[in-house]
């Protein structure tokens, strides 16, 4: 079998820069695929995180003029990645945010940053190109901001590698204006629906979908969602047009980073034979958040971004009648101004019962997974989630919205599941939240039962194994396919 290198391309790498559960993905699967056979190279801005990350990265390629200034490419190992960084001062050297500058708003010259990702991963990936013992034969972009590069290799002509295009969540769009089509290196042809084009815009989202010889995204059901009017977010046409090169691909979790039994995070540690030592973790994180020292009262928690998506406002809106219940509530969550507000109120107006921390704490959640009883995640929608995954493998019960990946990974404690033993959390359909947490404080009245539950979310497989497998077989189908 030919052996397959595939650089990667994405914009957050786990633990060097991240927003959100793209960071994990791109920071786990190339170790897991490893395993598969599979050599990853990872292309990614040279942010200052990043530069930090590679002091003794080593200059393997020069872009003398990447819209505006010279590039480096530096080539170095951090968290056991190989990574490359595109080290251009003028698009990348930004404290803070990747994406949106001091003032909250988008920088202004996201398209050429990001194009300049692109145009340095076509420098990687074309024959002879600017690594020596690297020659890809699949390019792996992640998300908008990657989504340029198998469309640059598309119209670039001549050979180039296979293309893939992962989808993780279809809100970000990367919309720019049309008339940057020149600068951007495209030809006036791919101003077309089967383009760039996008209702007037150039969306990189879409160059990726269109141009990319396979499509991929993070769960069996958001794949199947993405299809419809009501989930394709505009894109669905395009991608029931592509159906036969789509893939939902489940994510996993780094089950090292992610591992109750060796985690040092945590106030104590340990498995699913020890389980009775999670009560040491409850009452950390009931101290953690001013809640009431009640090791019999079902502690609720939220580890999530605090946007439109996840569908926390839901929560916030029943949450007279949920506190009625005699649950406690422990939220750790950053983002939308006016809900983080709302939750502070919360807290403030329930003391004891509802404890929240605004801001972005990896410590904090490793422990309030290890402490919590359930994990609530009401998403409108969720490509895949990994928050309940991480539930999952640290025995809180998630109680999520039967939508995208969240549907995918969590058994429904329905009767069935239940008197077959296989039940992991609970699924609610839409508007359907305080019955489930109704149906949470029933099933924790029975402790036989939640302790069962927990057990099966302890030992369900939520690794990269099996994920790694099925890229690294769409990788093998398509190079043979292109005979590569
Ligand atoms: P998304 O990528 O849509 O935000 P995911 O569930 O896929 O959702 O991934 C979110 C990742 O970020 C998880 O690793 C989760 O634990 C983490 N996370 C989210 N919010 C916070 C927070 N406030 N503090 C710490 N970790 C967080
Ligand atoms: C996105 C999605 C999330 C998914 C993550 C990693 O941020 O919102 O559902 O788990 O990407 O694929």
């Amino acid at each position: 079998m030919s052996p397959i290198q595939v650089l990667a391309v994405a914009s957050e790498v786990f633990p060097l820069i991240k927003t959100g559960g793209l960071a994990d993905v791109t920071g786990a699967l190339p170790l897991a695929l490893a395993a598969e056979g599979v050599q990853t190279v990872t292309l990614i801005p040279g942010y200052p995180s990043v530069l930090a990350a590679l002091p003794a990265a080593e200059v393997v390629h020069r872009l003398p003029d990447l819209f505006g200034g010279p590039a480096r490419l530096l080539r170095g190992t951090a968290s056991g990645l190989d990574l490359v960084a595109v080290e251009a001062p003028h698009l990348y050297q930004r404290p803070g945010n990747p994406y949106v500058g001091p003032d909250g708003r988008d920088w202004y010259d996201n398209a050429v940053r990001f194009a300049g990702l692109a145009r340095a991963a076509v420098a990687v990936a074309v024959a002879n190109g600017a690594l020596a013992d690297f020659t890809p034969n699949i390019v792996h972009a992640h998300d908008w901001q990657a989504g340029l590069a198998p469309a640059l290799l598309h119209y670039g002509g001549g050979r180039r590698p296979g293309t893939v295009m992962t989808v993780h969540n279809l809100a970000f769009q990367g919309l720019f204006p049309g008339d940057l089509l020149g600068l951007l290196g495209l030809p006036p042809n791919a101003w077309a629906i089967d383009g760039v084009e996008f209702h007037g815009s150039i969306s990189y989202l879409k160059a990726g979908l269109a141009l990319a010889d396979r499509i991929t995204t993070v769960s069996p059901t958001y794949a199947s969602e993405i299809r419809t009017a009501e989930g394709g977010m505009g894109f669905d046409g395009l991608l029931r047009a592509r159906s036969h090169v789509l893939h939902g691909i489940l994510n996993g979790i780094d089950d090292q980073v992610w591992d109750p039994a060796s985690d040092t995070l945590i106030a104590a540690p340990f498995d699913v034979r020890r389980i009775a030592r999670r009560a040491a973790n409850k009452q950390d994180v009931q101290d953690r958040f001013g809640l009431t020292r009640a090791p019999e009262t079902l502690l609720l928690g939220v580890v999530s971004r605090l946007t439109w998506q996840k569908g926390l406002d839901l929560l916030l809106d029943e949450l007279g009648p949920i506190l009625d219940l005699g649950v406690q509530l422990a939220v750790l969550g950053t983002g939308d101004a006016a809900m983080e507000a709302r939750f502070i109120a919360a807290a403030a107006t329930h003391p004891g019962q509802v404890g929240c921390v605004i801001g972005y704490d990896e410590g904090l959640a490793h422990r309030m997974q290890a402490g919590i009883d359930a994990l609530l995640v009401p998403s409108r929608f969720e490509p895949c989630g990994l928050t309940q995954l991480c539930a999952l493998r640290y025995g809180a019960l998630p109680v999520v919205a039967r939508v995208g990946g969240l549907a995918d990974t969590v058994i429904d404690a329905n009767e069935a599941a239940l008197s077959a033993g296989i039940a992991t959390g609970i699924q609610f359909s839409s508007g359907m939240l305080l019955p489930a947490i109704e149906r949470s404080a029933a099933l924790w009245r029975d402790p036989e039962m939640w302790n069962r539950m927990r057990r099966n979310a302890m030992r369900a497989d939520v690794s990269w194994r099996r994920p790694a497998g099925h890229y690294a077989r769409l990788y093998r189908d398509l190079i043979a396919e292109r005979g590569a």
